[in-house]
């Protein structure tokens, strides 16, 4: 499954405009009160304006025409009353439609971020969080904006316009026809200039997000910027995503608003086809002059709606723009499914096996070329080779990261891919490389992903860490467990880090323990300390080690060599170090 989101040509739409209608009416399913509710009002809203004008043309021609003052005063009391209960519904409705709006940004981020929880690393790899924040924060929100102010207004203005053209029609079939036809070329312009309009609203959505990435890389590596002064090369980099993003949004605005002096223009042509054809109907005799007051009154109403359309338009398809970024999340799957028992393996009693393995990156080359070793149960084992050899990669594999683009892996004799991630995530221990924490205190983070001892108060805790030999591990904290862990972890050393990862994995006490390169940062002595404390795990548990260091792999039973997506058995240590006195290099 490709996870790149970006790698679809900005733009390019996907769906056509009345299939993303239909999937954003999906969204609205369970609203479906609210939506009658809010249109019974637009309809009610819709009726009284259409009705207005024919009252005034009525009461012209009836009562002013004829002076008869009474029935003048007996209407005025009647559209007032038409008015003011236009205004009440008007209120509801937008009322209404706003909490609607509310709500579906509400379930939508959910909706996607749960989604995004789902994924598998590749998907993380493959985007940048800043874009998928300003999927989250920014697409949703157009769509809510379109939900509580468009909609309803759209089909409002569909309704008093559609009201409008009938009325226009049947009064005067001739005169209607002439005030509709410059709305032709307004239809046949909306639906040639629409698909631009949507591309240069998706690419300035697109900017925006590749903004946010940008602005989100700088933060994260404000570090490094500020060690190596290279402010510059950042303001430069976001200099130019600014200004991307200020020309596809100048682009967009543009296309935006298009509509409105081509529709100004045809509607004005309009109106003077209908005072010029009506006056002239009007000295043959045919028409009177409150029908021609009444029918200019609704080429308007045919005429203001349709504008207003094209505003409406602008924003429904900048809602399906969104839509479009947001859909792409949510239609992706983790492709790591759970499969059935798959029989056609034969089970070993390694605890994990290789069987010709292949592995690469997606979008890249094949990094792991054919790999098959296999893995006792109670043995610790020393993954070495050059950096970028793909230990980190192999290990990766070891704990379904990924899963292989050939070949199988094998956990306990079973395709490790019939372990659900939880069974998964019991079994096997994982110390990255570069560990991640959470704002939190240092308990909050060792306790992560641990149910079992969350309830325990501190003494009790700190009995459990006795009883596992980590305790001496926190005297690097200065308020031990309490110690406040800043910025996701910003405040600790790599080491302290290492440390915290360390006794995460090791109390869950999992058969698998994966250590990658978890003790490069950590002094001798803490080292040693960690030595104890692996001497100390069940003899059951398999530990397997990515080290540069010799006293680590030293007391390893087998030493595996990754260079260049190759796996070496190596022997033991001492067969290795024969090895590498013969020109191979431990990086
Ligand atoms: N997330 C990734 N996406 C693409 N390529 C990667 C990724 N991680 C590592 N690689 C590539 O895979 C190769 C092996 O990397 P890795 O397993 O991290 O090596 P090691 O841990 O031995 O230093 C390298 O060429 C590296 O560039
Ligand atoms: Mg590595």
């Amino acid at each position: 499954m490709n996870y790149n989101l970006n790698s679809l040509p900005a733009g390019e739409s996907r769906s056509s405009t009345w299939s993303g209608v239909k999937s954003l009416l999906k969204l609205v399913e369970q609203e479906r009160k609210t939506l009658i509710i809010a249109l019974c009002a637009v309809l009610l809203n819709a009726f009284l304006n259409l009705l207005g004008p024919f009252l005034i043309g009525h009461t012209i021609d009836k009562y002013i025409l004829t002076k008869q003052y009474h029935g003048v005063l007996v209407f005025s009391g009647i559209l007032l009353a038409m008015y003011v209960t236009a205004f009440v519904s008007s209120y509801f409705q937008t009322k209404l439609m706003g909490g609607l709006g509310q709500r579906i940004i509400f379930e939508l981020r959910n909706s996607i971020f749960n989604k995004i929880q789902q994924l598998p690393l590749a998907f993380f790899n493959e985007n940048k969080a800043g874009d998928l924040i300003s999927r989250v924060n920014n697409d949703t929100d157009k769509l809510s904006q379109f939900f509580s102010q468009a909609l309803m207004q759209f089909i409002s203005n569909i309704v008093i316009m559609t009201g409008a053209g009938i009325f226009l029609v049947v009064i005067n079939p001739e005169l209607g026809l002439a005030a509709l036809v410059p709305a032709a070329f307004i239809l046949i312009f909306t639906k040639v200039v629409s698909p631009w309009i949507k591309k240069k609203n998706a690419l300035n959505l697109k900017s925006t997000g590749a903004m946010s990435a940008e602005i989100q890389e700088s933060l994260n590596n404000f570090k490094v910027i500020i060690a190596f002064n290279r402010r510059d090369y950042f303001r430069q980099r976001f200099h130019q995503a600014n200004q991307d993003n200020y020309k596809t949004a100048i682009g967009a605005g543009l296309a935006n608003n298009i509509f409105l002096p081509v529709f100004g223009f045809f509607s004005s042509i309009a109106q003077l086809t209908v005072l010029s054809f009506g006056v002239y109907l009007i000295t043959k005799g045919y028409f009177t002059i409150g029908l021609l007051v009444s029918y200019l009154s609704y080429a308007t109403n045919f005429y203001n709606p349709l504008r207003q359309l094209a505003a409406l338009w602008t924003s429904f398809q900048l809602a399906l723009a969104g839509w479009d970024r947001i859909s792409q999340i949510l239609s992706l799957n983790n492709n790591l499914v759970t499969i059935g028992y798959d029989d056609t393996v034969n089970p070993t009693n390694a605890v994990l096996e290789f069987r010709n393995v292949h592995f690469g990156y997606p979008g890249g080359y094949e990094i792991l070329h054919n790999i098959s070793f296999a893995m006792e149960q109670g043995k610790t084992y020393a993954l070495v080779g050059p950096t970028g050899g793909g230990k980190t990669t192999t290990a990766s594999l070891m704990a379904r990261l990924y899963d292989p683009l050939e070949g199988t892996i094998l956990l306990k004799g079973k395709d490790i891919r019939t372990y659900s991630p939880e069974e998964r995530a019991e079994k096997i221990g994982f110390i990255l490389q570069e560990p991640f924490l959470f704002t939190g205190t240092v308990r909050e983070n060792i306790l992560y992903s641990n149910a079992l001892y969350r309830k325990f108060s501190n003494e009790q805790f700190i009995k459990v860490l006795q009883e596992a030999k980590l305790e001496g591990l926190l005297n690097t904290f200065d308020k031990g467990l309490d110690t406040e862990i800043l910025s996701g972890g910003d405040s600790l050393s790599i080491g302290q880090k290492q440390l915290i990862a360390f006794m995460r994995a090791v109390l869950r006490k999992p058969e698998l323990l994966i250590l990658d390169e978890a003790t490069a940062n950590i002094d001798t002595i803490t080292e040693q300390l960690l030595g104890q404390i692996l001497s100390n795990l069940p003899k059951e548990t398999t530990l397997v080690v990515i080290a540069h260091r010799l006293n680590t792999i030293e007391n390893a039973d087998e030493i595996f060599f990754i260079n260049s997506g190759e796996v070496t058995r190596a022997g033991s240590f001492k067969e290795a170090v024969d090895r590498l006195m013969h020109g191979k290099r431990l990086s």
